[in-house]
This record gives C-alpha cells, sequence and structure tokens, in this order.
C-alpha cells in the first residue's frame, strides 16, 4: 500500500486472553485496552489519518456475562475522563455509529457530551463503533431507502453510491486499512460494506 491512508479501523480485540495469560481477571485487559486507545488515537492523528474506526462494543456483546458487560459500560467514562482534555488539545473529534438507545444513561451521557464537546474540532475523526453491527446498518439502510423512497424524497433508483449515503459511515471514506488485534481471522459483522477493498492485518500475538 503506497497511497495515504485515510481511514484505517480497528477491531481492538483479544483484551480477555491477554489478561488471562497473566492470571488476570478478563476486565484487567479491558482497563489497558482503554490506554491502548488513548495512545492509537494520539499516534494516528499524529500520522494525519482522517479517520479513525474502534470497534469498541458489538451487537453480540450483550451475550457476555452481565458482569463483564457491567465493566464494558463504564469504559467510555474511565477513558474520557481521563483524556477527553488531552483529545480536545490535540484537535480529534469524536463521533460514534451504532445504536446508542440500550446503553445506561451515564455511559450515553459520557459519550454524547464527548462528541458535542469535540465537534468543532477539525483533526481527525475518532469513530467509536458502539453497539454496532454491520448487518443491521445494512438492513437500516435499506429501510431508510424504502421510506425515503415511499415519501417521494429520494426519486433516483438505489446504486452502490447512494446505497452508502443511508449508511452509518456516509460522512467517512472507505476503509483503506483494516487491524484485527488477536489473531482471529474473522470481521465479527464488523464494516462489512466499507471494508471491500481493505487491506486486512490480523496480529499474531496469541498463542
Ligand atoms: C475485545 O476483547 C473487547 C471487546 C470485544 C469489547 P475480548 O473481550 O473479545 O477478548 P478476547 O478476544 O476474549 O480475548
Ligand atoms: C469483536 O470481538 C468485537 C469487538 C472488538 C468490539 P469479539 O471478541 O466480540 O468477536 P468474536 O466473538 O470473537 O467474533
Ligand atoms: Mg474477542
Amino acid at each position: 500500500m503506497t497511497e495515504k491512508l485515510k481511514h484505517v479501523a480497528i477491531i481492538m480485540d483479544g483484551n480477555g486472553r491477554w489478561a488471562k495469560k497473566q492470571d488476570k481477571e478478563r476486565t484487567f485487559g479491558h482497563f489497558h485496552g482503554v490506554e491502548k486507545v488513548r495512545e492509537i488515537a494520539i499516534t494516528a492523528n499524529d500520522e494525519n489519518i482522517e479517520v479513525l474506526t474502534l470497534y469498541a462494543f458489538s451487537t453480540e456483546n450483550w451475550k457476555r456475562p452481565i458482569q463483564e458487560v457491567d465493566y464494558l459500560m463504564q469504559l467510555p467514562s474511565m477513558f474520557f475522563s481521563k483524556y477527553l482534555k488531552e483529545l480536545l488539545e490535540k484537535n480529534i473529534r469524536i463521533e460514534s455509529i451504532g445504536d446508542l438507545t440500550p446503553f445506561p444513561e451515564n455511559t450515553k451521557r459520557v459519550l454524547l457530551n464527548a462528541i458535542k464537546d469535540t465537534s468543532h474540532n477539525t483533526g481527525m475523526v475518532l469513530v467509536f463503533a458502539m453497539n454496532y453491527g454491520s448487518r443491521t446498518e445494512i438492513v437500516e439502510a435499506a429501510k431508510k431507502y424504502h421510506l425515503a423512497m415511499v415519501s417521494g424524497k429520494m426519486t433516483e433508483e438505489l446504486n452502490e453510491t447512494n446505497f452508502e449515503q443511508f449508511l452509518m459511515t456516509k460522512d467517512y471514506p472507505a476503509v483503506d486499512l483494516c487491524i484485527r488485534t488477536s489473531g482471529e481471522q474473522r470481521l465479527s459483522n464488523f464494516l462489512m460494506w466499507q471494508l471491500a477493498y481493505a487491506e486486512l492485518i490480523y496480529f499474531r500475538w496469541i498463542n
């Protein structure tokens, strides 16, 4: 890949196994994941990447044990209470994709405040995929298109270009590079449309 990277996406996986290897609880891995998010965001911004999308919580992750889900719900406040100031200074803009409706009020508030507080920033866009699933996104896009058609707002026949306007990623360039940090070679319902031409890198650090 020789062209400049515009959009990098990361499937932040392997936290639990990383912790277990050190005889720690899985949540210890999630805690350290928060520090890595900061590090990656700052580095990507320094490298002039336009958009960094991080898979933080999938539509399937609700099926995890309740204690783990509860812990994961606290990560946005842990992250933003520590690093929002730095992100603001670095001119990074926070956004999210996925349906935030089912999240606890505090989790939602912290994320929405960060989105609002950074909305005027003009540097890298840091997108958190939260309660995100690609299949849902595509089905929702099809529904939105249908509604736009029947209400007369849309008259054009559906094609690849106008369909993208109904996706949650409509404002971002296509993903150039997707990294999965655990060794598993799958997408786990992440950005399936947007990754059509992306390079894929799977780190194999877990034995
Ligand atoms: C990624 O790490 C974090 C989330 C999915 C929220 P995992 O929790 O999936 O860790 P492993 O893959 O089980 O080791
Ligand atoms: C993908 O990791 C989701 C996130 C990183 C948020 P998972 O660990 O949830 O995916 P599977 O279950 O291994 O496919
Ligand atoms: Mg995993």
